[in-house]
């Protein structure tokens, strides 16, 4: 999962424009990064990529972009050719000389093979020829050096088309055309883009056909995606909260509303997400329980195809993602599509894969999510998971109190005096390598993402267990001094919990409590306030904010944490 950026137009194309949006894709890989400009007298054409390594080292010879052997034609990629071996073995035979080990390296030689007897072929033709015999989620932008345009496809993986005063841009994400377009057309799979100094043109990847862009406004602006006060996006994020979480409660009883509907009409709903809103599905799961009386299937996105079997035209998919293109979920929505059943989607990134993918979408309305971690959308999902609950259980007007009630008590979690409380912890377990982090019912999924926090920022080996699962083999993992976050609502759980934590005690762990209510195991306090079913949503503040801290103590880049991206757009 990669970031790729073009631009053809009237101004200078080398240098600010292209490290600018790349500074702005940075969240979708920062390995390495590369760019390259046609050497025309103004050089009015330029692209560049930003990389998450999947394929080769993190080398210069594996930075994008990638040229043929004459240097005419440069490509770089976003996603996976799962079948460039037999490609690049079959061009390997027939002379080519590859300088990487990247599957990219592939799509500029097997253009210049596709010219090699006709240099002046359509290149929009030569590129929906190559593309058709990759297989995979790809997206990719072909600079030609001799007609200095760029031609752009995809399929799945995104692209967008910016069309502004200065010139015309492609890029992965509509972050980065801010401040360069006002309005924007999504490339649909299979769609061919031919961007020259002139204009755009579009075609069918498959039948050739001319097509129109569908352009809509860009609705991002430049404090979206900018740090302000804050440090890091992290934290800027984490205090983000309570706005998004008030204007789910104020604006989203029609979207609420209507996805009740769908899972009343549905033969079985079905929640599907990776990692963190794979958690929030689970909560969503515990909460359709509770409130609701009904039983709402969960699943993670990369299991859903083992277990999809069952998924009729009767049922009902509802596919949670910040950036609406998570693979395996959107692999997962295709799946159940196939089968004739229904998609709603949870989504953040308005015109994601996901989003235009779906029957029916709720945009999360956190605004752009730039930090690689996830904290507002988790949360915003969550909100609208209990809205949707109550609202099949007729007490919508009970959800809106708590998250009203919620709301304060994510305030009074980031406020100063809580910040300081968790960066206190945080200096006491900087140096403990392992943490253990337990809760039941509605607060196992919260454990589980807790745990998810402090690994992906802190790179401390943080696990979240279901309450119950300790005595049944984890608890040989604790040992004097080992931090063990509980938490501990005061729900119907709280008893069982702190039995737990005791047990935890008794071989010498550290228990930090999360509770809104101390308790004498407690070694470590954080008040949280009460706020019932809607706990998932405060709870989870303490773990956010304490995985920062640890990140900063650690000298981490709570941003970017090694290894990860954003949008996972690989399988
Ligand atoms: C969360 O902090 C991680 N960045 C990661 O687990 C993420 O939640 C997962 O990749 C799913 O992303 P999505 O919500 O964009 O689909």
């Amino acid at each position: 999962m990669c970031g790729i950026f073009g631009y053809v137009g009237a101004t200078q194309a080398g240098g600010e424009i292209i490290l600018d949006a790349l500074r702005k894709l940075e969240y979708r890989g920062y390995d390495s990064w590369g760019d390259a400009v046609a050497d025309v007298p103004d050089a009015k054409i330029g692209f560049g990529h930003t990389r998450w390594a999947t394929h080769g080292g993190v080398t210069d010879e594996n930075a994008h972009p990638h040229l043929d052997c004459t240097g005419r034609f440069a490509v770089i990629h976003n996603g996976i050719i799962e079948n460039y071996r037999v490609i690049k073995d079959r061009l390997i035979a027939r002379g080519h000389l590859f300088h990487s080990e990247t599957d990219t390296e592939i799509v500029a030689h097997m253009i210049e093979d596709a010219v090699a007897d006709d240099p002046d072929r359509d290149l929009v033709s030569v590129v929906r020829e190559v593309f058709a015999q990759l297989r995979g989620l790809n997206a990719i932008i072909v600079m030609d050096n001799h007609t200095h345009q760029l031609t752009a496809v995809k399929n799945v993986s995104p692209l967008v088309l910016g069309e502004g005063d200065k010139g015309f841009y492609l890029a992965s994400d509509a972050l980065a055309l801010i401040g360069h377009v006002d309005r924007i057309h999504y490339l649909e799979d299979g769609q061919v883009a031919r961007i020259t100094a002139d204009g755009v043109s579009l075609w069918s990847a498959t039948t050739g056909a001319t097509q129109a862009p569908n352009f809509e406004p860009l609705t991002l602006t430049a404090t979206d995606t900018s740090l302000g006060i804050y440090p890091h996006f992290m934290i800027k994020e984490i205090h983000e909260q309570p706005d998004v979480l008030r204007r789910i409660g104020r604006e989203y009883t029609d979207p609420v509303k209507e996805l009740a509907a769908l899972i009343r009409e549905s033969y079985g709903a079905f929640l599907v997400g990776s990692g963190t809103a794979s958690y929030a599905a689970l909560s969503g799961s515990y909460l359709f329980s509770r409130i609701a009386r009904r039983h709402v299937n969960f699943t993670v996105g990369s299991e859903f195809k083992y277990q999809e079997h069952f998924i009729t035209d009767r049922s009902l998919v509802i596919a949670l993602s910040q950036s609406g293109e998570t693979a395996d979920v959107i692999e997962s929505v295709m799946a159940a599509k196939q089968r004739g059943a229904k998609i709603a989607a949870l989504v953040n990134v308005r015109g994601s894969t996901l989003d235009r993918l779906a029957d029916f979408s709720i945009p999360l309305g956190a605004g752009p999510e730039q930090c690689v971690l996830s904290t507002k959308a988790y949360t915003a999902k969550i909100a609208i998971l209990l809205m949707v609950a109550h609202e099949l259980n007729g007490s919508l007007h009970v959800a809106r109190e708590l998250l009203w009630q919620a709301v304060d008590g994510v305030e009074q979690a980031i406020a100063p005096e809580s910040a300081n409380l968790i960066r206190t912890i945080a200096a006491s377990i900087v140096q403990r390598e392992h943490a253990f982090i337990i809760g039941r019912g509605l607060s196992y999924p919260t454990a589980l993402e807790a745990a998810l926090k402090i690994k992906e920022v802190s790179y401390m080996h943080a696990e979240g267990f279901a309450g119950g699962e300790l005595k049944h083999g984890v608890i040989a993992l604790v040992e004097k001094g080992t931090p063990s976050i509980v938490f501990s609502p005061l729900d119907e759980t709280r008893d069982d919990i702190l039995s737990g934590a005791m047990e935890m005690r008794s071989r010498g762990g550290m228990i930090i409590g999360v509770s809104p209510e101390r308790d004498r195991v407690f070694d470590a306090y954080i008040p949280v306030a009460d706020v019932g079913d809607a706990s998932p949503i405060v709870n989870v503040i303490p773990a956010q904010l304490l995985g920062y801290e640890l990140a900063l103590l650690r000298g981490h880049d709570p941003d970017k944490p090694r290894n990860l991206a954003k949008s996972v757009t690989v399988k």
